[in-house]
């Protein structure tokens, strides 16, 4: 199995780093455009090979594609983070281009690669590389979702005092501070529904930080957040190289599920060996539909200015 992390900044790097103690695959390639970056953090990493005890050879690539050929799944965090103040929609005009050149690239030498987008704003970047590249859609997979609903976990985690291993929670629609969908009607303690020991104010007060969890940690850190994007990405890879079938919030692209055609959106999925297999498509009651239509609408905005660049 051979894994490919482009982009070796912090979200890239933590990713790879993830893949290699969970040992993954026996070959991850982490490729950089900034010359010796990616070989640079590769070697950090094989440093840590025997300390950890793993097995997963790691080298670098300075924006030489070769080196990726024959990858299995690759996963695509390039491009610029974000900076306090800013949303992730603001990046479109610089990532958009380098998200589609990365996806060319890989291509060339990997033509059968699941990909997963984790570049922002994700939603329309998944969007780019379906269209770009006319893979066939379940061969990608933005990771938003993912990594939305771990948070809301987290937020849960800390009203309930509880194990965040013991919650099931998901966050739909896009991954935007105003277009994601925290389901939680549908979070569970242990199959106890969340909503039973929460009050009115509590429950809002969760779904409000979990939608604004990635701008707190940009404020606080003074840049993008990386250790649980970086481990949602390896949870996907995981799920993948594995065939675990586990069901995860993933972006995927909508051919009248949930009501959608033409967007890639976060529903919950399971992710196996041919990338995404199964949408599930949960009965979301009217308010809930109303707020995913209303994403829906903000993400084809978002997706339209890309015939402007
Ligand atoms: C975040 C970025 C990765 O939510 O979108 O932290």
């Amino acid at each position: 199995m051979k894994v490919t992390v482009v982009g070796a900044g912090a979200v890239g790097a933590t990713c790879a780093d993830n893949i290699a103690r969970k040992e993954l695959c026996t070959e991850l390639v982490l490729l950089d455009i900034k010359e010796g970056f990616a070989e640079g953090k590769a070697q950090d990493m094989m440093q840590t090979a025997t300390l950890l005890g793993f097995d997963t050879k790691i080298t670098g690539s300075t924006n030489d594609y070769s080196k990726t050929a024959g990858s299995d799944v690759v996963v695509i965090t390039s491009g610029l983070p974000r900076k306090p103040g800013m949303t992730r929609e603001e990046l479109i005009g610089t990532n958009a281009g380098i998200v589609k050149g990365v996806c060319e690239n890989i291509l060339k030498y990997s033509p059968n690669a699941i990909i997963i987008v984790i570049s922002n704003p994700m939603d329309t970047m998944t969007y780019l590389a379906l269209t770009a590249t006319g893979l066939p859609k379940n061969r990608i997979i933005g990771m938003g979702g993912t990594l939305d609903s771990s948070r809301f976990k987290y937020q849960l985690s800390q009203h309930l005092k509880c194990s965040p291993a013991d919650l099931n929670a998901l966050v739909v629609g896009g991954h935007g501070d105003t277009t994601m969908i925290p389901l939680i009607r549908y979070a569970t303690w242990n199959s106890a529904p969340v909503t039973d020991f929460l009050s009115a104010e509590q429950q809002q007060q969760i779904v409000n930080d979990t939608m604004v969890g990635g701008a707190t940690l940009t404020k606080l850190i003074g840049t993008s957040a990386w250790y649980a994007p970086g481990a949602a990405g390896a949870a996907l890879v995981e799920s993948i190289v594995r065939d675990e079938k586990k069901l995860f919030t993933c972006c995927v692209s909508l051919e009248g599920e949930y009501g959608q055609n033409d967007i890639c959106l976060g529903v919950p999925v399971t992710i196996g060996k041919n990338g995404w297999e199964k949408i599930i498509d949960l009965k979301l009651n009217e308010e809930e539909q109303a707020a995913f239509n209303k994403s829906a609408d903000a993400v084809r905005n978002m997706n339209d200015v890309l015939k402007t660049l």
